[in-house]
């Protein structure tokens, strides 16, 4: 039987990169899995499409509101911007929060709602970002110390319920997907010169990560696990 055999899985940015892998490696490990970005094409063909805007909150009511059951979400849809705090741009500080922080939250707060009595994950994609703040982490890392909060908030909240439903976190260093070429938009030099200098996790690297922490034994709740390239020194 394969690991996932049976259970019903969502993930949010599964149109690209990390997301992509996940959902990936969910569909290789027999579950039935659903994919939510506003991309929908980029999804393979047997991927439960629901395509949503996680900018738009009713969007995400909506989409959700369509479903019956769900054994697993993936918090995995996030942006990334260099956007400092002396001189950033606030409407990228907003467009961060809205989906890293907020869409993430509202997600979660849905898919609770789905989860059979007694059971149910949360895996949140979080970041090195989101446990120490590197010199141009700006904004950036702000939301993913509020991704953290969130999580363990969440932990307890539904560990003092005893509802049986188990949260995790991922945090992975730099990472080979389209998102940075956003976080090092206008500096791609320092992009080039990064890849350059250190080999840089593959999305799948992460995947199999999830895949651990998805598949931990019932009553094992694997909290967070920190990834980063060999290469990578901070
Ligand atoms: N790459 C790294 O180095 C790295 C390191 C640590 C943590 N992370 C975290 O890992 C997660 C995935 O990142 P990635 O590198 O795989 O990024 P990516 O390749 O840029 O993919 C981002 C995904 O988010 C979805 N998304 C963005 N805005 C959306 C919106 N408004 N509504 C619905 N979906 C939206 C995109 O789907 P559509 O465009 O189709 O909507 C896409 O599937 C993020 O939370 C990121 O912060 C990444």
């Amino acid at each position: 039987m394969s690991s996932l055999e049976g259970k019903t899985v969502l993930i949010t940015g599964a149109s690209s990169g990390i997301g992509k892998a996940i959902t990936r490696s969910c569909l290789d490990h027999g579950a039935q899995t659903i994919g939510l970005c506003r991309s929908i094409k980029k999804l393979p063909r047997e991927v439960i499409a629901l395509e949503c805007d996680l900018s738009c909150p009713d969007q995400i009511v909506t989409a959700f509101g369509t479903l019956t059951h769900l054994d697993i979400l993936v918090n995995n849809a996030g942006l990334a911007y260099l956007s400092q705090i002396t001189t950033g741009d606030p409407t990228l500080w907003q467009k961060m929060w809205q989906i890293n922080v907020h869409a993430l939250s509202l997600c979660s707060q849905e898919a609770l709602k789905l989860f059979p009595k007694g059971s149910g994950h949360i895996l949140n994609c979080s970041s090195l970002s989101g446990h120490r703040v590197p010199p141009t982490g700006g904004f950036y890392a702000a939301t993913k110390f509020a991704v953290r909060a969130i999580t363990e908030s969440l932990r307890c909240e539904l560990s003092q319920s005893r509802s049986g439903v188990r949260v995790s976190s991922i945090s992975p260093g730099f990472v080979d997907t389209p998102l940075l070429e956003d976080y090092f938009c206008g500096r791609e030099d320092q992009l080039a010169q990064t890849k350059r200098e250190i080999r840089m996790l593959t999305p799948e690297n992460v995947a199999a990560t999830a895949l651990h922490i998805l598949t931990a034994p019932k009553g094992v709740e694997i909290n967070d696990i920190l990834m980063r390239s060999a290469d990578q020194a901070v």
